[in-house]
């Protein structure tokens, strides 16, 4: 594991894009695995104004980690909606070269299954990661086993406390997502995770040096062998 430790976000963030550049520029038809979440917006920022310097996204794809279930794609808080947000209305991904699960899907089984498929027609080149208070990665929560495939979760009391921030109400928080499994996580061949912020610190340490265990599902990446995390110097202060 590699780990870069910059004075702030913003910093990371770029540092985080020119790995992306370097993978879009390096690979024909280059996979993007993205995430949503605060910590990956400083990326988002940096990768557009690339973009906006010449940077040809045309042939990119993006794959998107995981989604809420029970929000429309117009609700502020989807993943839909922060991808556009973020990135998608910014810069020259075609639209049919972008995948996010389908939390309203009428068969989410089905969605599941369809989105393994995409996943299996187009392997992740770098996969963006973020990591929640309680380790997870997507949303793939601590538990005693880490599902392979994409599924749906229930949400842990911790994800909805934390996630309550950017709801009116934490009632708001759906219980539910659609997230990718760790197998297509662990698949990609190259992995960022960035964390930022003094509450990250304690998981950041944990998951990078502690055991493996799944009630850590970050922990897992310490299996593969391209990672690098990227952090700032209130998450890198309990390493
Ligand atoms: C969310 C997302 C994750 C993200 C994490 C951290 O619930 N499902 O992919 O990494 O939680 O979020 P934040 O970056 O806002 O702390």
């Amino acid at each position: 594991m590699k780990i870069r430790v910059f004075e702030t976000p913003s910093d990371a963030g770029l540092y985080v894009a020119a790995l992306a550049e370097r993978v879009v520029l390096d690979v024909p038809n280059p996979v993007l695995g993205l995430a949503t979440g605060s910590t990956s917006c400083p990326f988002y920022q940096a990768f557009v104004k690339f973009e906006k310097c010449g940077l040809d996204l045309s042939r990119t794809t993006t794959i998107n980690l995981d989604e809420y279930i029970g929000l429309p794609d117009t609700h502020p808080q989807s993943y839909h909606y922060f991808m556009n947000e973020q990135l998608f209305d910014h810069v020259n991904i075609p639209r049919d070269q972008i995948f996010i699960p389908d939390g309203a899907a009428a068969d989410l089984h089905a969605e599941c299954e369809r989105y393994d498929d995409i996943i299996r027609k187009h392997p992740i080149d770098f996969q963006i990661l973020g990591i929640g208070v309680n380790g997870h990665i997507g949303f793939n929560e601590p538990n005693d086993l880490l599902l392979s495939r994409t599924h749906v979760v229930e949400l842990s009391h911790d994800t909805i406390a934390s996630n309550a921030r950017f709801f009116t109400d934490v009632s708001e928080v759906p219980r539910k997502a659609i997230t990718m499994g760790v197998q297509a996580i662990l698949q990609a061949r190259q992995i960022v995770l960035m964390a930022f912020g003094k509450e990250k610190a304690h998981i950041v340490s944990r998951a990078i040096q502690g055991e493996v265990r799944t009630d850590i599902p970050a922990s897992i990446l310490q299996l593969h062998r391209d990672v690098t995390i990227v952090l700032d110097k209130l998450s890198a202060s309990e390493l």
